[in-house]
């Protein structure tokens, strides 16, 4: 048989959008600048689909840095792995400072979040070790407990008593350690992990926790610092984690922990020992985001004031928003599936409001998850004629809001 043969039909993972080449749902083709107001088929929409929370993309400061930084050492530098030939004061003097950022000892930094996921679970996580992952964790950690080579249980999302259950018959079967896995905040559904239930949890059986905080760094606590500092809990999280795609509006990750759980992951990290180091563009320009985060409290605040003013107008409007409790704004709308393609396509197409659409398996089968992402550079303008859009969209749709069952 040949291997390529499944290329040629339709099918895999995503296949179905694949064999019409498609562009709107998959890889939709947008303008290129990041921002409130991009340009979709054609036509400008308010975007509410990026994760640029802290509204930092296209920063004139850290724009200026990264003009710097790309005429001194353009985007090659530096050479080679971090173990071998890619390592610098610089990126070291990083770590130290995002170290501290957590309250932690030490931190290592990785190319891709993604990347940072599956180097720190798979270099923690050994045969008789296992993983007790939350069942709604973002593919990242998923991907990460079936690539270390440890055993691993799933509890049901955000269910104390399951944990619980699970860790102890983890700890009772194995020979081994537990390590916790879970997002701070849930990218999909807005709502966030039980951190102090989850490290009580974990110190009554001497587990370990390690924390996906994409979505909550620099957004959650009363210094930006993460969902950890949001619950008083940072120094209950052995590992933090997170991606500098979202609020930080660049590219690579960290993780941060005790000094030597981090040198471990750095001599055992695969992610990290095979792959380049991360650009020095990007070392420069996570430092002075850094800067712009820490002088800046305002940028949080008015994201916050986005996010409330957003959420509150559409629960006026009668819409459910589940059980969110940070910016990620899920609207829940009841729908069949091809109802639920047609309300995306209106929300884009007549009301240029550009949503991304989440299907089942996330919801069930008669809904559709609307999911938006507030951000700091947000207008009030801009969220006017949002909720009018979705005005527009109850009455035109005539939808019966109070029948969607989450
Ligand atoms: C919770 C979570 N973890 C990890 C990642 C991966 O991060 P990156 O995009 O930097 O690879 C994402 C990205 O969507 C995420 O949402």
């Amino acid at each position: 048989m040949d291997i390529f043969e499944k290329c040629y039909k339709e099918g895999g993972y995503l296949g179905i959008f694949r064999t019409v080449n498609d562009k709107y749902w998959t890889r939709p083709l947008l303008s290129t600048k990041p921002g409130t107001e991009m340009v979709f088929n054609g036509k400008k929409m308010i975007m509410w689909s990026i994760n640029n929370y802290l509204g930092l993309a296209g920063n004139e400061e850290i724009k200026k840095v990264s003009l710097e930084a790309c005429k001194e050492y353009s985007a090659s530098a530096p050479m080679g792995s971090r173990m071998l030939t890619g390592n610098t004061v610089e990126h070291e003097a990083l770590e130290e400072r995002l170290a501290k950022y957590q309250n932690k000892k030490a931190s290592i930094l990785f190319n891709y979040g993604y990347l940072g996921v599956l180097g720190t679970l798979s270099a923690l996580v050994h045969r008789s070790d296992t993983i007790v992952v939350d069942k709604l964790s973002h593919a990242s950690m998923i991907d990460g407990t079936f690539l270390a080579s440890g055993k691993f249980r799933f509890y049901k999302h955000n269910d104390m008593e399951d944990l619980d259950k699970q860790v102890h018959a983890a700890m009772e079967k194995n020979a081994g350690g537990v390590l916790i896995v879970t997002e701070g905040v849930f990218g999909m559904r807005g709502d966030l992990a039980n951190l102090p239930d989850i490290c009580d949890i974990k110190e009554k059986h001497g587990a370990r926790l390690f924390l996906d905080d994409a979505h909550g760094c620099g957004v959650m606590g009363p210094n930006g610092k993460g969902t950890s500092e949001h619950f008083d809990v940072m120094d209950r999280v052995d590992v933090y984690f997170s991606t500098f795609a979202k609020s930080f509006a660049a590219i690579g990750g960290f993780t941060a922990g005790d000094e030597d759980v981090i040198r471990y992951i750095i001599y055992n990290a695969r992610t990290h020992i095979f792959a380049k180091s991360l650009p020095m563009l990007y070392v420069k320009i996570i430092n002075k985001t850094l800067d712009v985060i820490e002088q800046n409290p305002g940028i949080r605040k008015r994201l916050w004031e986005v996010a409330t003013k957003l959420q509150k107008g559409l629960r006026e409007l009668g819409f459910s928003l589940g059980n969110t409790q940070s910016p990620v704004t899920p609207v829940y709308v009841p729908a069949e599936p091809q109802v639920a393609k047609k309300i995306v396509a209106y929300m884009r197409d007549e009301q240029r409001v550009f949503v991304s659409g989440v299907m089942y398996p996330v919801v069930p089968k008669t809904v559709i998850l609307l999911r938006l992402i507030p951000t700091a550079a947000h207008t009030d303008e801009q969220i006017e004629k949002t909720l009018a859009g979705f005005k527009n969209l109850r009455d035109a749709f005539k939808l019966q809001l109070d029948k969607v069952k989450i």
